[in-house]
């Protein structure tokens, strides 16, 4: 097959997800965004992301997911749903839900938003805010639900469980019931970026885990037609990785604030690679043709044991940003994955998981080095 055959087999992405903005209220110490956040001068102009959101259209794209940081900090936010859902483009919010207030969503579903994702920190509102760092966090975030359920929006509550919530996850279940919701995600920490620095302050226990997986299995079994309940394990336990985002370049586009086109939230981290921007590139063009896309996509790129394992089209290797934080080199295989050579570093890590956690090092925007603190600076707004 020529390359160019090869090429246009390639299937256009499911979803495209917009960090709009570095910018966020909370310093939640599991933050999926980089170490090195971007700042509001670097963020692109809404026009750029009109014309991306008009070339996701033709591409193919199904989904576009507003992230962040926190998107609604970034004000032309209205306008890009718009532009999505004229595009006939289902649109998801990604959230905080703390900025949420009853105007900006009335502003938000006119413009015709389809769905929200509240983050939660816990169900336990002083140690929900003690997570996210910011005083009344967990209060705004549940008037945030019911307003989203009361404008008529499909409504996901997204938890991310650790060591300090996950005897809490019965009552995280009950709260989506409660709030209408029609998802709930119990998601474990995926230990890259902050959240491998806090790695220590937030492994659970093996005990833990089995029961975090008992509550969410009793609550699929009990709400079976009338709530899903999507649940995301920790790698550090699992004996085969996860799909990182259903394989590199395979489902989803990531855009950072300055318009850099990614695979993953993640791959900056990532030494050797020129991400190519949507400032210069057609989205087409980086999805068919940019070799950072290319480079590990499906098999080929396979060391062994995944080039002959039967996952391989499963779990493609697992997630790339994970082998090169734990070993250094991005191609090897996740060390996750109990037949990786690499696999001892994941069970060290395990094996040495401390008694006492220590205290979390927030996620804050000012400099690019961490740093520890004994307890969160919370802020109030
Ligand atoms: Fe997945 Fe590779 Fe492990 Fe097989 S060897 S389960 S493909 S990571
Ligand atoms: Fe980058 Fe998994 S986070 S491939």
């Amino acid at each position: 097959m020529s390359p160019m055959n090869a090429q246009s087999q390639i299937e256009p992405p499911l979803g495209l997800i917009l960090e709009l903005t570095h910018r966020c209220p909370l310093q939640c110490p599991y933050c999926s965004n980089p170490l090195a956040l971007e700042r509001a001068h670097d963020e692109l102009p809404a026009a750029i992301w009109l014309d991306v959101l008009d070339q996701a259209a033709a591409l193919g794209v199904m989904q576009v997911h507003f992230s962040g940081g926190e998107p609604t900090a970034y004000q032309a936010l209205p306008r890009l749903v718009a532009r999505a859902a004229d595009r006939g483009i289902y649109t998801n919010l990604i959230t905080s839900g703390v900025t949420l207030d009853r105007a900006r969503l009335a502003r938000l579903a006119e413009a015709g938003l389809d769905h929200v994702q509240i983050s939660f920190q816990d169900v336990q509102p002083d140690s929900a805010d003690r997570i996210a760092g910011y005083a009344g966090a967990h209060a705004r975030k549940l008037a945030a639900a019911a307003r989203v359920r009361e404008a008529g929006l499909a409504l996901t509550l997204n938890f991310v469980v650790h060591r300090h919530n996950a005897q809490r996850v019965p009552r995280m279940i009950e709260l989506g019931e409660e709030l209408g919701a029609g998802r709930v995600e119990i998601a474990h920490v995926q230990y890259y970026g902050w959240g491998l620095i806090n790695r220590a302050a937030l492994l659970p226990t093996r005990a833990q885990l089995d029961a975090v997986t008992a509550a969410v299995e009793a609550g699929r079994a009990r709400l079976k037609g009338k709530l899903v309940i999507d649940y995301v394990v920790p790698d550090y336990y699992a004996r085969r990785p996860k799909a990182c985002m259903g394989g590199w370049a395979r489902r989803f586009i990531n855009v950072s604030p300055a318009g850099r086109a990614l695979p993953c939230q993640a791959a900056e981290t990532l030494p050797g690679f020129e991400f190519p921007s949507v400032r210069d590139r057609s989205l087409a063009e980086i999805w068919q043709r940019d070799p950072a896309f290319a480079r590990f996509r499906g098999t080929e790129w396979m060391p062994e044991p995944c080039r002959s394992c039967e996952r391989r089209e499963i779990d493609w290797g697992g997630c790339r940003c994970q082998a090169f934080a734990l070993t250094g080199d991005a191609a090897r295989t996740d060390p996750a994955c109990a037949l990786a050579p690499d696999h001892e570093l994941i069970l060290a890590a395990v094996a040495e998981r401390p008694a006492t956690p220590p205290a979390f090092v927030y996620r804050r925007m000012e400099g690019t080095q961490p740093s520890r603190t004994a307890s969160a600076v919370i802020t109030s707004k």
